[in-house]
C-alpha cells in the first residue's frame, strides 16, 4: 500500500510586519485566507491529515477554519525554529507516513508542483523545493557539490561571502519520510547566529546517512513567495488575478481589459462572455452563453442564465437571473431574487427575497421584497412593496399580467388579482381582486384664482 501523506502546514509566525491586529496567514488572496489556500493545496493532494502550527492568534485562525473539523492543530508556543516547530507536529504524525512541509504564509504553490515532491518521498529520498532568484539576500542557500548534489543549506546570516553569491535558495518546502524526519529533527540543536531550530539542517543529516537529496526548482519565484508585508500581499494578489483572468481568457471570456476583472471565489462562464472593466466577481459563479456584464459591476453567488444583459453599476448578491433578463443600470440584487427568463430590472430598483415571473418589468426606482410577482407584470416607477411594519415582515403577491401604476405603495400583506390595476399613486393593502381597478389616490380637489397668503410688509 502507498503511504499515506500527512501535510504540516506551518503557521505559528508573528507577522509583525503586516502591521495588523488579525493573524497574518488570515490575510486574503482572492478573498480567501492565504491558510485557506494552502490547506486546499493539502487537500488537493490527497493528504491524509493536515497539520497546522499555530502561535500567535491561534485561536482566531482556528475559529476561522472551524467548519474544516479535520485540520489537526498543534500549538507552538514559542517560536524556536522552523525544526522546532516540525518537532511539535511530529508526535501527532503517523511514522509510516511520508510527510511533506508548508508554510501558511507561502499561498500560491500548487498542487501539481508538489506531486514530485511527495513521490519522491515516497520513493524513499528527501525531496526539496528551490528557485532561483536574482536577489537571494536573507534566504538560505543550497549549497552543491562539484557534481551538483546537493550538500546542505546554509542560511543567509551563517553564510560565507562566496556563499552568499549563490542564487538558489530553499524554498522550505520539503518532502521526506515521516521516521527519517523524526531522527533527524531530535539531532538538531540551536547552536547558530539566531539560536533557532533550523528544520534546514537535515539536509546535512540526510546526506551523512547516505539518503539521496534531490532538488526541485520552480521556475515561476510568485508560486513560492512568502507574504511577509502589505506590499508583497498586494503583488501576490495581483499575480493570482493574473492568473486567473488567463484562464478566463482560455475559456472564451472575452475581458476588455484583464487587469480590469478581480475573482474572489470560483467562476464558470458559457460561451462568448463578455465582461466590461472594472468587474468583481465573489464566491461561487454562473454565467451562461452570451452573457454581457457592463462596467462597475459586483456580483457575488450569482447564477445568470444565458443572453443576459447587465449594465453598468450593478450589485448582485445572492441571485437568480434566468435567461434573456435586463439588469440595470444601477439595479441592485439583493439575496433571494430570483427572476424568471425575460425579466427587466432598471435604474435604482432594489429587489430582495423576491421572485419575479417571466417578462415582468420593474424598470424605475423601484423597492421589491419578500414578493412573489408573477409573469407579464409591469411595476411603474416608485413602486414601494412596504414588507416591514417595524416587527414583523409581510408578503406581497402579484398575479400575472398586473399593472401597478407609479408611486404606489404597496402594504403588506397584500394580494393584487391577476390583470387587476393599481392606479398611480395608490397605497393598498389587502386583496385585490382579478381584473379589477383599485384606486386610493385623494380626489382631485380644484379652487378657481387661488389667493397665496402673502408677507406682512416691512416698514
Ligand atoms: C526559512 C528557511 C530558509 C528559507 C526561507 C524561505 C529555516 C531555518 N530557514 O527562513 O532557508 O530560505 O524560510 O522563506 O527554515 N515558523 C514557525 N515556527 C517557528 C519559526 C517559523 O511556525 O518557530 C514559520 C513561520 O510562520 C513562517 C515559516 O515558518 O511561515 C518560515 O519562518 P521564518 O522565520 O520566516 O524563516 P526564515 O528565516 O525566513
Ligand atoms: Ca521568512
Amino acid at each position: 500500500m502507498m503511504q499515506q501523506l500527512s501535510v504540516v502546514i506551518l503557521a505559528a509566525g508573528k507577522g509583525k510586519r503586516m502591521v495588523s491586529d488579525s493573524p497574518k496567514v488570515l490575510h486574503q488572496i482572492g478573498g480567501k485566507p492565504l491558510l485557506g489556500h494552502v490547506l486546499r493545496t493539502a487537500r488537493c493532494l490527497d493528504a491524509a491529515k493536515r497539520l497546522v502550527v499555530y502561535g500567535h492568534g491561534g485561536e482566531a485562525v482556528k475559529a476561522a477554519f472551524a467548519s474544516e473539523t479535520d485540520i489537526v492543530w498543534v500549538e507552538q508556543a514559542q517560536q524556536l525554529g522552523t525544526g522546532h516547530a516540525i518537532a511539535q507536529a511530529l508526535p501527532a504524525i503517523d511514522p509510516s507516513d511520508v510527510v511533506l512541509v508548508l508554510y501558511g504564509d507561502v499561498p500560491l504553490i500548487r498542487a501539481e508542483t508538489l506531486q514530485p515532491l511527495v513521490a519522491d518521498a515516497r520513493a524513499g529520498r528527501l525531496a526539496l523545493l528551490t528557485v532561483e532568484l536574482i536577489n537571494p539576500s536573507g534566504y538560505g542557500r543550497i549549497v552543491r557539490d562539484e557534481r551538483g548534489r546537493v550538500l546542505r543549506i546554509v542560511e543567509h546570516k551563517e553564510a560565507t561571502p562566496i556563499e552568499r553569491n549563490l542564487r538558489e535558495i530553499n524554498t522550505g518546502i520539503l518532502a521526506v519520510s515521516a521516521d527519517k524526519l523524526r531522527g533527524w529533527v531530535s539531532e538538531l540543536d540551536n547552536d547558530n547566529s539566531q539560536g533557532e531550530y533550523y528544520l534546514t539542517d537535515i539536509i546535512e543529516l540526510a546526506v551523512r546517512d547516505g539518503v539521496p537529496v534531490e532538488a526541485f526548482t520552480v521556475t515561476e519565484p510568485a508560486e513560492v513567495q512568502g507574504i511577509n508585508d502589505r506590499q508583497q500581499l498586494a503583488e501576490l494578489e495581483r499575480f493570482y488575478q493574473a492568473r486567473q483572468t488567463e484562464k478566463l481568457l482560455i475559456d472564451g471570456v472575452t475581458l476588455l481589459d484583464p487587469a480590469r476583472v478581480d475573482i474572489r471565489g470560483t467562476i464558470s462562464t458559457g460561451k462568448d462572455v463578455v465582461i466590461d472593466v472594472n468587474v468583481i466577481f465573489e464566491g461561487n459563479i454562473r454565467l451562461g452563453n452570451r452573457v454581457r456584464i457592463g462596467p462597475f459591476c459586483l456580483l457575488r453567488d450569482a447564477v445568470i442564465g444565458d443572453d443576459v444583459e447587465i449594465q453598468s453599476h450593478c450589485w448582485i448578491d445572492s441571485a437568480e437571473v434566468g435567461n434573456g433578463a435586463h439588469i440595470g443600470p444601477f439595479a441592485r440584487l439583493r439575496p433571494e431574487s430570483r427572476l424568471a427568463p425575460g425579466v427587466h430590472i432598471g435604474n435604482f430598483v432594489e429587489t430582495k427575497k423576491a421572485t419575479i415571473g417571466p417578462g415582468s418589468k420593474v424598470n424605475h426606482l423601484t423597492y421589491i421584497g419578500d414578493a412573489e410577482i408573477g409573469a407579464s407584470v409591469n411595476i411603474g416607477a416608485g413602486t414601494i412593496t412596504c414588507n416591514y411594519d417595524g416587527a414583523n415582515k409581510h408578503k406581497t403577491v402579484i398575479g400575472d399580467g398586473a399593472f401597478i401604476g407609479s408611486n404606489s405603495s404597496l402594504v403588506a400583506p397584500v394580494q393584487i388579482g391577476q390583470g387587476a390595476t393599481v392606479g398611480a399613486g395608490s397605497a393598498v393593502s389587502g386583496t385585490v381582486p382579478d381584473h379589477g381597478l383599485c384606486l386610493t389616490r385623494a380626489p382631485r380637489k380644484d379652487v378657481a384664482n387661488w389667493e397665496r397668503p402673502t408677507k406682512p410688509a416691512k416698514n
